[in-house]
């Protein structure tokens, strides 16, 4: 059975001053899973939010938490952040020196396991942890900020990634972050990714939050 197609709208393009209001929004109009962008300012540029957000987010919706750490040695915090509520922890291979005992620890603590890759790391670097993930998460962008625009050349690498995942573990996701957008979220359904995950087009849609999701969601159908 395929797998089933998600929006995971990136809350590092909400409102803060309206989270919660937001947060309710979303969850009203169709979205699948809350994406958190945890940024340490050592992995890459920008410092966005920890533990306390995912523990507020945890109050005020349903939704599962689908928190993608953006940090070095993610090892020393992640019981921290399935004890506020996450429910998957994505950790990229760049970050974690040891990456199957990471990913045991984030199973061992029942989270979904998710591993990430930059645009610039080739696939082969997900490959001897693929039998043990829920989800791959390719960017598209660089880590950092939202609003940056698409990096076409990962398209390979998704397909790459999904024909792999097809004999080894075909329920994994694919899960595709960075740039997504109507325009680009056909390519990226046709190259195998099941997840998309997106900031600006969502939240900073000219229509709003409601025609953001629906605008992405019409081409997924
Ligand atoms: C980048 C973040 C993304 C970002 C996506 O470091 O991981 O989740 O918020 O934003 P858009 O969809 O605007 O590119
Ligand atoms: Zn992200």
């Amino acid at each position: 059975m395929a797998n089933q197609n998600l929006i995971a709208p990136s809350i590092l393009s909400a409102d803060f001053t309206q989270l919660g209001n937001q947060l309710k929004e979303i969850e009203d109009h169709g979205a699948d899973w809350v994406h958190i962008d945890v940024i340490d300012g050592q992995f890459a540029p920008n410092i966005t939010m920890g533990i306390v957000v995912v523990e507020a987010c945890k109050r005020v919706t349903n939704l599962p938490l689908n928190v993608h750490l953006m940090i070095n040695n993610p090892e020393n915090l992640i019981a921290d952040f399935a004890k506020a509520g996450a429910s998957h922890l994505t950790i990229h291979t760049e970050a974690s020196s040891n990456l199957h005992r990471s990913l045991q620890m984030i199973r061992k603590l029942g989270c979904k396991v998710g591993v990430a890759i930059n645009p610039g790391t080739p696939a082969e670097a997900v490959k001897p942890v693929l039998s043990i993930v829920d989800l791959v998460l390719v960017m598209t962008v660089n880590p950092g900020y939202s609003g940056q625009a698409f990096i076409p050349e990962t398209l390979p690498k998704i397909k790459q990634i999904r024909s792999w995942l097809d004999e080894i573990n075909p329920e994994a996701d694919i899960q595709v972050d960075g740039g997504v957008s109507e325009e680009t979220i056909p390519l990226l359904l046709q190259a195998g990714a099941n997840v998309f995950v997106s900031g600006n087009s969502i939240f900073k849609h000219p229509q709003g939050i409601q025609a953001g999701i629906e605008s992405l969601k019409n081409k997924l159908a």
